[in-house]
């Protein structure tokens, strides 16, 4: 088990800015969910399987996306953004610098654990690549053994020099691998690598999440032979190419899930447009759980997506009379609660009737956000892996630190029905994964604003000391 995958360090600079909420605005209206975070990175690094140009479509414009164009184009592929959410990845192996020990290229996969996931497919059409070891980070560091692994298994020689993994390969060959743990990473690193391995490969005890299915759905149109994806068990017949294609990401369901969380806990009633619900049914079902009324406008199919069909897309309508109930949550790897949302589900749950337990299989550091929130006033306590959280009649406002990405959301979702002012800096956290968040809940009717450097350094009247 790790910590949160969502953690990077600070920016210098960008920890002047902050939002500021003012509580007790329900929220009402709509809001557009944007593409998948971790859908969109996936594909980006198995764009790299097929020469030529990958057109991605719906691709959030959000800080860790520019990350990985930022690594991509240093390596050598050209990269095109449309202010459209729409990105180009343009192959040309004979331009690719693999050798590269560039600082530059080594702070960039430090900061993002996924960029980690182009060594596979990179090895699979080379026979030789090399990325950065990810981690370094604030506050530890992360393992990828489960990456190196399976690399091993399909024939790879791997190892570790100067900071670097390197691998070489006279050719890959399908092979049969076990996940300890069904990590979404290593199953999307090592499905993207074994459709261009020689013969059969099996990846059992994979992560069923469905930024896997729709891996599988992109890599199936590009010509791969995939089944079982968004299951257990993937089976993989390699091919010899793959051909470059367009695909549109799926619906943020952790994004979806937040706005969902924001509405009923502010008492509001909001419509949460274009997400796939049976990405969010465990969500959906402890809203439920917790007195949310949540209703399903459009189609809905069953817990596991099916990774042959694009999923359909519905909105979800979401209010809440009264306070919530208390609930139990155990975060774990789909279909079970999404660790993603935990946090922002204790932002309600710190003002609920009644006493919650959560806790999280699989990070062991994810709690970092409960001692914020007590400085608003909500009672938690975290021992191991578990936060008992007693519902407190109000929070009240407070400064607060954004200690990751999800753990920044709840912050400011608490800050929505605290008393007074709440004050959330450390931004380039929540920069990293959600599109124009400060303007979508404004659009609900928050009372939220944002202050950049330049503004802050303009009006020192605002210092909240
Ligand atoms: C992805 C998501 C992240 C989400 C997480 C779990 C992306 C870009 N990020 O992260 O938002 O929180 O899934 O749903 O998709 N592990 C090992 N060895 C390995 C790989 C993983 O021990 O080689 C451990 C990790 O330390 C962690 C657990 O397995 O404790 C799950 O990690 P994993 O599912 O791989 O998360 P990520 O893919 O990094």
């Amino acid at each position: 088990m790790e910590i949160n995958a969502d953690e990077t360090s600070s920016r210098g600079d960008q920890d002047l800015e902050k939002i500021l909420v003012t509580g007790g605005q329900r929220l009402d209206g709509e809001v557009r969910v944007s593409g998948s975070k971790n859908s969109a990175l996936a594909l980006m690094a198995a764009s790299l399987c097929a020469e030529g140009v990958t057109t991605l479509e719906n691709v959030p414009n959000i800080g860790d996306i520019h990350v990985m164009i930022e690594m991509m184009s240093k390596m050598g592929c050209a990269t095109r953004w449309s202010g459209e959410h729409r990105l180009e990845v343009e192959v040309d192996t004979s331009n690719l610098d693999l050798k590269s020990h560039s600082a530059e290229l080594v702070e960039l996969v430090q900061k993002m654990r996924a960029s980690f996931t182009i060594l596979g497919p990179l090895l699979a059409r080379l026979g030789e690549a090399q990325v950065a070891l990810p981690g370094g980070c604030a506050i530890g560091t992360r393992s990828v053994d489960f990456h190196i692994k399976g690399l091993q298994a399909m024939g790879a020689e791997v190892y570790v020099e100067h900071g670097f993994v390197i691998a070489k390969t006279e050719k890959l060959k399908g092979a049969h691998i076990f996940l300890d743990f069904p990590s979404v990473g290593a199953t999307n690193h090592l499905l993207s690598t074994a459709v261009l391995a020689e013969g059969k490969t099996i990846i059992e005890n994979a992560a069923q999440e469905p930024e896997i299915s729709d891996l599988a759905r992109f890599l199936s149109s590009m010509g791969a032979k995939i089944k079982g994806a968004g299951t257990h068990r993937i089976e993989v017949e390699g091919v010899k190419r793959l051909k470059p294609v367009r695909h549109a990401v799926i619906p943020d369901r952790i994004e979806a899930a937040t706005y969902a969380i924001a509405g009923a806990m502010t008492g509001g009633n909001v419509l949460v447009k274009n997400v796939v619900a049976d990405h969010l049914l465990p969500v959906i079902l402890k809203l439920r759980e917790s007195g949310a009324r949540v209703e399903v406008e459009g189609p809905t199919l069953r817990l596991v997506d099916n990774a042959r069909t694009t999923p359909p897309l519905s909105a979800l309508r979401v209010s809440m009379e009264g306070r919530a109930r208390a609930v139990n949550l155990t975060a774990a790897p789909h279909p079970g609660f999404p660790t993603d949302t935990h946090p922002v589900f204790a932002a309600m749950l710190a003002v609920a009737e009644g006493t919650s337990v959560i806790t999280e299989t699989v990070y062991d550091r994810r709690f970092r956000y409960c001692s914020e929130l007590q400085r608003m006033g909500a009672n938690t306590r975290v021992s191991g892996q578990t936060a008992v959280i007693d519902g407190v009649d109000r929070l009240t406002g407070a400064q607060v630190s954004a200690p990751d990405l999800r753990g920044g959301a709840a912050l400011v979702l608490a800050g929505l029905i605290a008393q007074g002012e709440t004050e959330i800096t450390q931004l380039q956290y929540i920069d990293r994964g959600y599109e124009a968040f400060v303007q979508k809940l404004l659009n609900m009717g928050a009372n939220i604003e944002r202050f950049d450097t330049a503004a802050i350094l303009a009006r020192p009247a605002l210092s909240f000391a």
